[in-house]
């Protein structure tokens, strides 16, 4: 698939997205080596800290249906029906990424007509992994 048709999928998937309080609306596309696409949102709580991120959503059902290696992810956010130019994950969910996902795995930002590439190395340098607790 290419970027830019995952990063759409991305912005399909934010129209889920349940942000009742930061208004702030995050979608995420992730693909399985399988090939199969999971798709995320984020889902906020009234009580602010259950707040679960777009990434996490699409990382956590795709875990849960037996699915452990990926090769990419597009992520899309903005306010309300706005899509800012960029919406780079947050330091939790580049850490849960960083648990199932290797150093070139793709995480695709920007929009369809700015697309932005980077890999998870270059997001979470000097990370701290499975390996460190051998
Ligand atoms: N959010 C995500 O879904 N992914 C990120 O990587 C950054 C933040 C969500 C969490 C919260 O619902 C809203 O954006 C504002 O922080």
């Amino acid at each position: 698939m290419l970027d830019k048709e995952l990063l759409q999928l991305a912005i399909e998937a934010r129209e889920k997205s349940y942000s009742p309080y930061s208004g702030f609306r995050v979608g995420a596309a992730l693909v399985g080596k399988s090939g199969k696409i999971y798709l995320g949102c984020n889902v906020e709580n009234a009580a602010y800290t259950p707040t679960n991120c777009a990434e996490r959503t699409a990382i956590f059902k795709a875990v849960s249906e037996g699915e452990r290696e990926f090769t990419a992810i597009a992520i899309v956010g903005g306010k309300g029906d706005e899509l800012a130019d960029l919406c780079a994950p947050c330091g939790v969910c580049r850490q849960v990424l960083a648990e199932f996902c290797d150093a070139d795995f793709r995480i695709i930002l920007g929009t369809p007509e700015n697309i932005r590439v980077y890999t998870l190395a270059e997001l979470l340098p000097l990370s701290f992994g499975k390996a460190d607790l051998k």
